[in-house]
């Protein structure tokens, strides 16, 4: 997810445990193919992050194959495409979603990918369009045929952005209508609805986006229902402790450059923007949250944002 499931987040969701996949932010073709540095950054991962797909966007089939190779080059495990994102930034250049308005295209980025690398291709997907044009399952029968390994289905139409429900029927369809695996995607945000739908749905498994930045241990948590057991309860310490930890990922992450000096924006600046932007998420559905937001959203150092987590999870009136 864009701006947020970033390599520290991705680690320490795995070091709770339940979580197999993981996909980078969507990266730009253009940037991986032109070696753009920031682009390449996005594009990282660890060893302890595998197994790892790298998603990559963009319309040309000519770069889209050699992006895939970079990917390959980098080490990923796999290779997904973007077909889903609504952002215009995107969607305008023929990538994105408006590739499910253009099955010759989007096919034609499938085969050329497969044909120039040796890691899986997949796609993720929306349900289509609009209402009036849900083809998924059209079109993920013609990417089989083009060489994709396996498809993830956001239930939603690009027209729907992220209002309403995603369409579990329709990812089912989908999961029916192609003999590569489907994954679905749209409102898993508890834990037996992970269980219930891998279960029930005849998809292949499920990826969680939004529920993960809310809960980064609801794979955990499902893994343990998938198994009779209960359901872990997560305590404010370890909730405090994710945060804490995300800090300082990100500080070694960027530890070569140098913290804010003065009025030039460093490392403090984007590690602040990027809790900023965890707690928009994380802090939905904790008593008090919007207290939460509003803390983190103020604090100006990194000791003020640390001293305010701190404080937030250690007052008894919070979870
Ligand atoms: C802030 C934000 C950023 C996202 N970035 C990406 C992205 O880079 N690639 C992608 O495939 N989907 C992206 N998505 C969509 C999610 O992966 C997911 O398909 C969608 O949120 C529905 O699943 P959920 O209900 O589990 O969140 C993003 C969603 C949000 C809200």
């Amino acid at each position: 997810m864009a701006g947020l499931t970033d390599s520290a987040f991705r680690r320490l969701v795995k070091r709770h445990g339940g979580c197999g996949l993981v996909v980078t932010e969507m990266v730009s073709s253009e940037g991986l193919v032109r070696g753009i540095d920031r682009t390449l950054e996005y594009a990282g991962f660890t060893e302890e992050e595998r197994p790892v797909a790298v998603q990559i966007f963009g319309g040309d089939p000519g770069k889209m194959a050699l992006a895939a190779q970079v990917v390959e080059r980098l080490g990923a495990d796999a290779v997904d495409v973007n077909m889903g994102c609504p952002v215009p930034k995107v969607a305008k250049n023929q990538a994105g979603c408006s590739l499910m308005r253009d099955p010759e295209r989007a096919a034609a980025i499938v085969r050329a990918m497969a044909r120039a690398v040796a890691i899986p291709v997949t796609v993720k997907m929306r349900a289509g369009w609009d209402d009036r044009e849900m083809n998924a399952p059209e079109l993920a029968q013609r990417l089989e045929g083009a060489g994709a390994s396996a498809v993830i289905v956001h239930g939603r139409t690009a027209a729907q952005a992220y209002s309403g429900r995603a369409d579990w029927a329709l990812i089912e369809r989908v999961a029916r209508a192609v003999a590569i695996p489907v994954y679905g995607n749209g409102d898993c945000v508890e834990p037996d609805e992970i269980v219930r739908r891998v279960r029930e749905l005849g998809v292949a498994g499920v990826l969680v986006g939004r529920g993960a930045l809310r809960n980064p241990w609801i794979f955990a948590q499902a893994a343990a229902s998938a198994a009779g057991r209960p359901i872990p309860a997560v305590s404010a310490a370890e909730r405090r402790g994710f945060l804490l930890d995300y800090i300082d990922l990100l500080l070694v992450e960027r530890a070569d450059e140098p913290a804010d000096v003065s009025h030039v924006a460093g490392r403090e600046h984007w590690v602040i923007g990027k809790l900023r932007a965890l707690c928009t998420w994380y802090s939905r559905g904790l008593a008090g949250g919007s207290h939460l937001r509003v803390a983190v959203n103020h604090a100006e150092s990194i000791a003020r944002l640390r001293a305010e987590i701190a404080q937030f999870f250690s007052s008894p009136t919070r979870p």
